[in-house]
C-alpha cells in the first residue's frame, strides 16, 4: 500500500471502529510478546472455527476480532477472553485491525463477496493471510489476490482445509502412482440438502449492523433486505454469494482438480439446473424463495485430455436410486458430499474430509485412507518459515479452485430462462466435448428433481450456454457478456483492484 493511501486508510477508519473500540484499549497492544498476532475478520459460525483454532495453537494470540455485528464480535471476545485470559480488541472495521500494532496475520470468515479486498488490503498493509473458500468472489479477485501475495511478500493460504488431510493427501498420492490406472475424469457432489430461505420480501436490516460495510465491494441496496435471515443465507444470493457451487463446491472443485493434475483453468464450461422445488415444498405454486442461485446445478468442464463434471443438488437427496454412486459412497440415504475419480483400474472416492476409500473396477475396496490434519498450523508454519512452498492450499491453488465454481455459475446465469424439456436438454449435451455420459448425468437429475414433486413442465430446467475460456488470459473470447462477469462493478471505497493494480 502507498503511504498516502495509508494514512488516509488509517484517519478513516480510527474514526469508523470509533464507536466499538476505545483509543485508550486499542493503544494498549495487548498481546504483545513474541507471539503471533491474528485479527480473526468475521466472527459468525466460520469465525467461530477460525478462533477456537488460533487459541489451540500455541504460538498465536488472537489481539483483534473484527466484526460489523457487534453480537458475533462481542461473543468471540468472550469466548476468547476465557481461554486466553486477556479480551482482544473488538473493531467493526477491518482497516482499523490492519493498523494495530500486534497484528501479524490476518483470517477472514467474512461472507464471500469480502474475500478478496480483504486478503488485499491485509497484505497492502504487510499482513500474512488465511483467507476462507472460495478465495474471491469472482475470477479476477483470484488472480488480484495471487498477485498481491507475489508482490508484498506475504503468505497466503484459502481454507480449502482437506488440503492439509492426511487421507486426501494419501489418496491423491497412491492415484498419481497408478494405484486406479489412468485417471481423466472426476464427479464431484455437493448433494447436500437446502431448505428454502424464506420469501423474496421487504425485511428489516438488524439496527446494529453496518450494512455499509456489510455491503463493501457489493452493491449497497438503499438500505434493503430482500431475506428474511440476515447472516448466513446471502449464501444464496449471487449478489453476495455463489450458491452451493461456491460454497460446499470449492472443497470438491480443489480436490478434483488436484487429484487430476490440473493446474490450469478449464477450455470450456456449460451448466444447466434451475433454482427448483419450493412450490412443491411448500405446497404454494405461486411460492418465491428469496435466493437467486442455483439450488440444482450440472456444470460440464472440458481441460482438453480431462474433464470435471460437478453435481450440485439442494432437494432431498434421501433414497437416492443413483446406484453407482450409492455403492460407492456406501450410502442410499442423506447427503453425498465428495469427489469420485474414475481410474481404468478402479475408483477413488473422497467422502468426507478425513476419508477415502479406492475401489477395483468389480466395487471392491482395494485400499483406505483416514485422518484429518491441521491447516492453520500448516499456515503458521509458512508464517514463521516464511516459504510460501510450505503452504498446503496457496492463493494459485484457491484461485484455480474457486474459478471452477465461478465459472460453472457464469454459464448457469447467462442461460437462465432458456427454458428446456429434458429431451431438448439432451440434445444440447450431444453436441459437447465431455468424458461423462451426459444423457446419464441429466436423466439422475431429471429423476432426482421429479422425485422431489418438480413438475418439470411448469418449472422447466435452465440450459447455459457452452463458453469457450482463454485460461492464460482469464476471458471468454466469443463472449463479451460472459467475461463481464468474470468481475463485478465496486463501490467507491471498496474497489477490489485487478491483479496489474494491486
Ligand atoms: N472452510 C470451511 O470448511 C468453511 C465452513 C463454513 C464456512 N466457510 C466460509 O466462511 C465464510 C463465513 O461463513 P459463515 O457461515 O461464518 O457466515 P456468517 O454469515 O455466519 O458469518 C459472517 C460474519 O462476518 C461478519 N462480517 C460481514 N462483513 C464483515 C466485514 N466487512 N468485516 C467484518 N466482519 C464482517 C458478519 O457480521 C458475520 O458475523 C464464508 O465465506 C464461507 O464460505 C468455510
Amino acid at each position: 500500500m502507498s503511504r498516502v493511501t495509508r494514512r488516509r486508510f488509517v484517519t478513516n477508519t480510527l474514526a469508523a471502529g470509533a464507536g466499538l473500540m476505545s483509543a485508550p484499549a486499542f493503544l494498549r497492544a495487548q498481546g504483545s510478546n513474541d507471539k503471533i498476532g491474528v485479527a480473526v475478520i468475521g466472527a459468525g459460525g466460520r469465525g467461530g472455527s477460525h478462533v477456537n483454532a488460533w487459541m489451540s495453537d500455541s504460538r498465536t494470540n488472537i489481539t483483534v476480532i473484527v466484526d460489523v455485528d457487534p453480537k458475533n464480535g462481542n461473543s468471540k471476545c468472550d469466548a476468547v477472553e476465557r481461554k486466553q485470559k486477556f479480551r482482544p480488541v473488538l473493531v467493526k472495521d477491518m482497516r482499523t485491525a490492519l493498523e494495530h500494532p500486534n497484528v501479524d496475520v490476518i483470517s477472514t470468515a467474512t461472507p464471500n463477496h469480502w474475500h478478496a479486498l480483504c486478503g488485499i488490503w491485509a497484505m497492502q498493509a504487510g499482513k500474512d493471510a488465511y483467507i476462507e473458500k472460495p478465495i474471491c468472489h469472482n475470477v479476477w479477485e483470484g488472480s488480484a489476490l495471487i498477485a498481491a501475495a507475489k508482490k508484498y511478500g506475504r503468505m497466503c493460504q484459502v481454507g480449502t482445509q482437506c488440503r492439509s488431510s492426511a487421507a486426501v493427501q494419501a489418496a491423491v498420492k497412491f492415484m498419481d502412482a497408478g494405484g486406479i490406472g489412468e485417471v481423466n475424469f472426476a464427479r464431484g457432489l455437493c448433494y447436500k440438502r437446502r431448505a428454502s430461505i424464506g420469501s423474496l420480501g421487504d425485511y428489516k436490516i438488524p439496527d446494529s449492523i453496518d450494512f455499509n460495510l456489510w455491503s463493501g465491494p457489493a452493491q449497497y441496496t438503499d438500505p434493503k433486505l430482500t431475506r428474511e435471515r440476515f447472516h448466513y443465507n446471502w449464501h444464496w444470493q449471487r449478489m453476495y454469494g455463489n450458491g452451493d457451487l461456491g460454497n460446499q463446491g470449492p472443497h470438491q472443485t480443489d480436490i478434483a482438480r488436484w487429484g487430476l493434475g490440473l493446474d490450469r483453468h478449464p477450455n470450456t464450461i456449460i451448466s444447466y439446473g434451475g433454482r427448483l422445488g419450493y412450490q412443491a415444498e411448500r405446497k404454494d405454486e405461486t411460492y418465491v424463495d428469496a435466493g437467486d442461485t442455483a439450488n440444482t446445478e450440472v456444470s460440464i468442464y472440458d481441460y482438453g485430455d480431462k474433464c470435471i463434471v460437478f453435481e450440485t443438488r439442494g432437494l432431498s437427496v434421501n433414497d437416492s436410486d443413483d446406484q453407482e454412486l450409492n455403492m460407492l459412497f456406501q450410502s442410499t440415504k442423506g447427503n453425498k458430499i465428495g469427489v469420485v475419480f474414475y481410474g481404468s483400474e478402479g475408483y477413488l472416492v473422497q467422502r468426507s474430509y478425513s476419508h477415502c476409500i479406492a475401489y477395483d473396477k468389480d466395487m471392491k475396496m482395494i485400499k483406505e485412507f483416514k485422518g484429518g490434519g491441521d491447516h492453520f498450523g500448516n499456515f503458521l508454519d509458512a508464517v514463521t518459515s516464511r516459504k510460501a512452498d510450505v503452504l498446503n492450499a496457496d492463493a494459485r491453488v484457491g484461485h484455480l479452485s474457486a474459478a471452477v465454481s465461478h465459472l460453472g455459475n457464469i454459464s448457469y446465469y447467462l442461460g437462465e430462462g432458456n427454458h428446456v424439456s429434458p429431451s431438448e436438454a439432451s440434445k444440447q449435451l450431444d453436441k459437447i466435448k465431455s468424458l461423462d455420459d451426459d444423457g446419464a448425468t441429466l436423466d439422475r437429475t431429471v429423476k432426482h428433481l421429479q422425485k422431489n414433486g418438480v413438475d418439470i413442465g411448469k418449472y422447466p430446467i435452465s440450459m447455459g450456454p457452452l463458453l469457450r475460456f482463454d485460461p492464460e488470459k482469464e476471458v471468454f473470447p466469443e463472449s463479451p457478456e460472459a467475461t463481464k462477469l468474470l468481475t463485478r462493478d465496486y463501490r467507491e471505497g471498496f474497489v477490489c483492484p485487478t491483479a496489474d493494480k494491486v
